[in-house]
């Protein structure tokens, strides 16, 4: 078992090496890099300034705080609710456990809604944070945007966003699209797409909301759904696991969408697929 740090002051790297050591310990996947950015958190600076201030040495209260917010990370926490922010594309969102974190690979939604004609109504479906929704008129203001998501402590994450941005977007509590009266240009969404029995890290597992993760017995049930409500709409931009892709393809194509195209994220993998008609 690693030694837990105390309070006691410590030069920088001193602290950073510990803290290190036991996020490793505990399992974490990028252990330096989350000390680094609880030890700036606590210290109220940026990452950058524990290189120049590198010979500081912490104790007293900034000390203990990072001590609690290492406990915290050991435990599995992610870093993003410790934080409760996290960057997408030019925005920064509140996040807490109500709300899965937008993950980078989400970006490519918006950068679906960012190729629609000017003044499109769009739909952002399952919406949580309000990340893709308030990113997307945030970079393209002459949008309509809307957004559902089914879970009320979620729509009221999104809404705080929405205010504190000083963003527009219309958020509606609904199950997909059920009950909607609006023609839309485009669907976007980032649905739960994981299979039941799919077994998940700790930050996953214990900490996101599951109704935000888990669709049925092999992750679809929820984006079947949405397909089956997609008559008229002449864009869709839908997220997927790494190995869907082929599945919602050729979902997509019986709906009707002549040009099926798959959009890949950073490590290579189609994570998001595009219907057109
Ligand atoms: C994977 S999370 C994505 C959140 C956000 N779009 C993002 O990318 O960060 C899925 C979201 O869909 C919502 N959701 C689950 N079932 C839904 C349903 N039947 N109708 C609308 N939203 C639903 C969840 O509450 C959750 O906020």
């Amino acid at each position: 078992m690693a030694e837990a740090l105390t309070a006691a002051p410590a030069s920088i790297p001193a602290l950073l090496a510990g803290a290190t050591g036991r996020l490793t310990h505990a399992g974490c996947d990028t252990p330096r890099l989350d000390a680094e950015l609880l030890l700036a958190h606590a210290l109220g600076v940026k990452r950058e300034r524990l290189l120049v201030d590198g010979a500081l040495v912490v104790g007293g209260a900034a000390g203990e705080t990072f001590e609690a917010l290492l406990a915290r990370r050991e435990a599995r926490e992610p870093v993003a609710y410790i934080h409760g922010r996290k960057e997408f594309r030019r925005i920064s969102l509140l996040v807490d456990p109500r709300v899965l974190i937008p993950r980078p690979e989400t970006e490519l939604l918006v950068e679906v809604g960012l190729g629609l004609p000017a003044r499109s109504r769009v739909v952002d479906v399952g919406t949580g944070s309000g990340a893709v929704a308030l990113a997307l008129v945030d970079e393209r203001p002459d949008l309509d945007v809307w957004a559902t998501d089914v879970s009320a402590d979620a729509l009221a994450v999104a809404k705080d966003n929405a205010r504190r941005l000083d963003l527009s977007v219309r958020l509606i509590r609904a199950d997909l699209l059920e009950g909607i009266d609006g023609r839309f240009d485009a669907v976007l969404a980032n649905l739960p797409y994981v299979a039941d029995s799919e077994k998940l890290p700790p930050e996953i597992a214990l900490y996101e909301p599951r109704p935000a993760l888990l669709a049925g017995r092999d992750g679809l049930d929820l984006v079947r759904r949405l397909v089956g409500m997609l008559e008229g709409v002449p864009t869709v931009a839908l997220e997927v696991g790494f190995d869907q892709a082929e599945a919602v393809a050729a979902m997509l194509s019986r709906a009707g969408y002549h040009l099926v195209e798959r959009l890949r994220d950073l490590a290579g993998h189609e994570r998001v697929v595009v219907g057109r008609r």
